[in-house]
């Protein structure tokens, strides 16, 4: 045992009181009441950062601040950059939450709270490594970046003109993100792949104002029913998005591919089990990974219309509005299908209604190289870390910025996932495992001596 591995051995509680600490923070990203909360995360990591002696430095953006830190460069050795946001999503429905989101539970050896595993708890694993290094006397063997944000749960808006302009300080040869998952508990995984995005608010109007539904109903098209018959329009009944051109541009999954997810072990009524639901369903002819992995689809995040209080009111109401997206895969441009789902809809329109199509900022799905001498390094890293090797997977998730990493820096981008698909990230009672916390810790200090033995 190294003095490394043993710093994080004898620091497990002092870990996890200090991701406790951030997890107070609230900082939710998307709402910009809380706008106060997410600098706050990002002082925090000012401070973190400052205390193990990195070169640190907060930088205002045209949204919420994000920090980058270096630690010395070491000549001749290779350049990490890790990334990770501090922002999280909102914490809502708060009612469904055993423990408030923003007072950190421990509960069954898992921390629970808005953020523990998306993406603080993950993020933090890679901070801690480093300062394993740095507290146990050991230089860190090669300069390692970090690069903390705080929109990534709105798309990185401000992040993308960042890293074009300023990719001398961020050049590195490989970037470290881990905000993504495990194949399953005691199997860990690299990920190859992840999902892009394009998000949607449709805003319908219909009357002047909100009708009695005796007098005026089935007489003037009712701004709810035209909201959910459009949307209903967008896929068919084997789950085929029905947009013109969608799937133009998707590459088809190779038999290759196909044979290395059926390879893996996937239980489908497991998955059924753990999301409470009795029947699966997704785009006719593909498997259940094949789709959340590699197949472009459609769902609709939020719709609002009409009388949402308690008994019965009797309303035509005036509006109508759905949020809704689809998850890209590589080769897939956002803009494209932007253009294509605007005549799709107004196509759609029916009488009396009048439509606004709101295009959130989206992102194309991604896929890295395997072959590289980094991810050989990772995988070596994980099995010290996690006592197993990785399995190569893709997920259906986005993190927008990848992109622009793989353009900017021309670095090999390596998708560490600690978390587990039970994690309920983006859901009521998020937790991330205290194991996986410190299973990751020991992962990621064990990264910096395998990358550093790699030449440049
Ligand atoms: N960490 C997730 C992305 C993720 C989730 C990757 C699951 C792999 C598996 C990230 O924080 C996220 O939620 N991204 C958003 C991006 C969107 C807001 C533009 C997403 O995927 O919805
Ligand atoms: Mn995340
Ligand atoms: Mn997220």
């Amino acid at each position: 045992m190294t003095a490394i591995d043993r710093y994080i051995e004898s620091h497990r509680q002092a870990f996890v009181d200090d991701l406790v600490d951030l997890l107070r923070i609230e900082s939710v990203s998307a709402d910009s009441n809380y706008a106060g909360g997410v600098r706050r995360a990002a002082e925090w990591m000012v401070e973190r950062f400052t205390q193990l002696g990195l070169a640190t430095e907060l930088i205002e953006t045209a949204g919420h601040p994000l920090v980058v830190a270096e630690s010395p460069p070491v000549p001749g050795k290779p350049i990490a950059l890790v990334y990770g946001h501090c922002d999280v999503q909102p914490p809502d429905p708060l009612s469904e939450w055993t423990t408030p989101p923003f007072e950190p539970s421990i509960r069954h050896g898992n921390v629970y709270a808005r953020g523990a595993t998306d993406d603080k708890g993950q993020m933090l694993t890679h901070v801690k490594s480093v300062e394993a290094w740095i507290r146990s006397g050991e230089p860190l063997p090669l300069q390692v970046k970090f690069l903390i944000e705080g929109e990534e749960e709105v798309g990185s808006p401000n992040l993308e003109p960042f890293v074009a302009e300023n990719r001398e300080r961020l050049a590195c040869d490989c970037v470290v993100i881990s905000d993504c998952g495990q194949f399953g508990p005691g199997v860990p995984a690299i990920t190859y792949g992840l999902r892009g995005i394009a998000y949607y608010e449709l805003k319908l109007t219909g009357p002047r104002q909100d009708l009695h539904s005796g007098t005026f109903g089935g007489g003037v098209t009712n701004p709810a029913g035209a909201l959910v018959s459009m949307l209903a329009a967008l896929k068919d009944s084997d789950g085929r998005v029905q947009v013109s051109g969608f799937y133009d541009d998707v590459l088809p999954l190779t038999d290759v591919e196909r044979a290395q997810f059926r390879d893996l072990p996937f239980d489908e009524s497991n998955f059924m089990r753990q999301l409470a639901v009795d029947g699966a369903w997704g785009e006719a002819g593909y498997t259940n990974l094949e789709r959340r992995w590699a197949r472009p689809s459609c769902d609709v995040n939020g719709l609002t219309s009409g009388y949402q209080g308690d008994g019965a009111k009797t309303v035509l109401p005036a509006r109508a509005s759905a949020k809704f997206s689809f998850r890209l895969v590589p080769n897939q441009d956002p803009a494209k299908i932007s253009q294509a789902l605007k005549q799709f809809l107004e196509a759609r329109l029916p009488p009396g209604i009048r439509m606004e199509l709101v295009d959130y900022q989206g992102s194309p799905g991604v896929v890295v190289p395997l072959d590289s001498p980094y991810i050989s390094a990772a995988a070596t890293a994980i099995e010290a870390g996690f006592g197993a090797p990785p399995v190569y997977i893709r997920e259906g998730g986005s993190i927008p910025i990848v992109n622009t990493f793989a353009r900017e820096l021309a670095a090999d981008v390596l998708l560490l996932g600690w978390g587990q698909n039970d994690d309920n990230t983006h859901s009521p009672n998020e937790k991330f495992s205290l194991s996986d916390y410190q299973r990751g810790i020991l992962a990621s200090a064990h990264l910096w001596s395998e990358l550093a033995k790699l030449p440049t």
